[in-house]
């Protein structure tokens, strides 16, 4: 099957052409970060306006970069939620438009799932597996048995990992989203200069907390202002990124011990990470545990990733019914139900 996947949940505007749900034909992705950047974040009437002004333009480049024409497309998976309302009703409205207009199945996938199985698109993953996913809004471990089955096994009870990152970024004066920023900068720093918490790190439970740590930084930096660039700054950002990792890698050895599962998947933004992909395989050499992790390309928003799934529910014919509604939030454990 042909599937079009169009990606609108925040602020990057994104649409794939991917044949079996395993073949990419092309992967297009309009970024709206340099607007956002002006803000300090996203700003989510902007986000939805720029995506109005986008969609158009980069499906027409997804197809033509597949060197397929409309009449070629067999299905549409879209992302229905989470994500900013008025922002996914663009995606989701101009899939939905397609499929009628072409007479064809739409499904309205959720983001995480697409970030999930992302690495299907690279190598299949046998079920079942344990799935990170750490990402500007979400910080989740995920027990994954099979396409629509999938139980939470810990999650962040306050920031996501990505928003830390940006969060701390903001404090460490860089502009938005400093994710990649403080990656880079670590790889010149030393991670034990400066000492920061490891929220709820041995409270036994798969949770996460990621706010104490942003103050910690905060706090830091009003006793010690850092300039950049400084030696200073370098050290603040590798202890930064040495407290993530050490946290993310503890409570995932324990969720892969507590499930006795044998592969894992790390997904979304922050698995671009060069620390965090480091200490993942480490721990998965050490463990003997199968890990996976996506090229960054498949690892940031992009909407190749939703054919996965989307190809899955269409070929099953799980489509969505035409009076479907995008939703801000949605618990990844009840999905199937909630597909249609
Ligand atoms: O998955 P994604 O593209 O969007 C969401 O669904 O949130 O993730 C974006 C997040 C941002 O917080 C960004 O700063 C973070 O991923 N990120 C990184 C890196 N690259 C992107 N965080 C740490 N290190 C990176 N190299
Ligand atoms: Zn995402």
């Amino acid at each position: 099957m042909l599937v079009l996947a169009i990606e609108t949940s925040c602020d990057e505007t994104a649409a794939a052409v991917v044949r079996d749900g395993r073949e990419i034909l092309s992967s297009i992705v309009s970024s709206q970060i340099a607007v956002h950047a002006l803000y300090g974040g996203v700003v989510p009437e902007i986000a939805s306006r720029k995506h109005l002004e986008m969609i158009s333009p980069v499906i027409s480049q997804a197809l033509q970069s597949a060197e397929v024409s409309m009449a070629d497309i067999e299905g549409v998976a879209v992302t229905r939620g989470p994500g900013l309302s008025g922002a996914l009703l663009v995606g989701f409205s101009a899939a939905k438009a397609i499929a009628a207009a072409r007479r064809i199945p739409f499904v309205g996938v959720h983001h995480i799932e697409g970030h999930l199985l992302a690495s299907f698109l690279e190598q299949p993953v046998e079920f079942p597996f344990l799935g990170l996913i750490v990402s500007g809004g979400h910080t989740h471990l995920y027990h994954v048995e099979g396409i629509g089955c999938y139980t939470t096994l810990g999650r962040t009870i306050d920031d996501a990992a990505g928003e830390a990152y940006d969060k701390s970024a903001k404090i460490m004066g860089m502009p938005y989203p400093g994710g990649a920023v403080i990656d880079k900068l670590a790889g010149s720093g030393s991670c034990a200069a400066v000492a920061l918490p490891r929220p709820l790190l041995h409270d036994g439970t798969l949770r996460f907390s990621f706010s104490g740590l942003k103050t910690a930084v905060l706090q830091h930096v009003a006793k010690h202002p850092v300039t950049n660039p400084s030696q200073e700054l370098n050290d603040l950002c590798a202890s930064f990124q040495q407290a993530v990792c050490d946290v993310l890698a503890f409570k995932t050895e324990a969720a892969l011990q507590q499930t006795g599962v044998r592969r894992l998947v790390v997904a979304g933004g922050v698995a671009c990470n060069s620390g965090l992909r480091s200490r993942m395989a480490e721990l998965c050499k050490k463990l003997k545990v199968d890990l996976s992790i996506p090229a960054p390309s498949l690892c940031g928003d992009n909407a190749a990733m939703l054919a996965v799934a989307g190809d899955y529910y269409l070929s099953n014919g799980m489509a969505s019914k035409q009076t479907l509604d995008v939703t801000a939030t949605w618990d990844m454990d009840s999905i199937k139900e909630l597909l249609t």
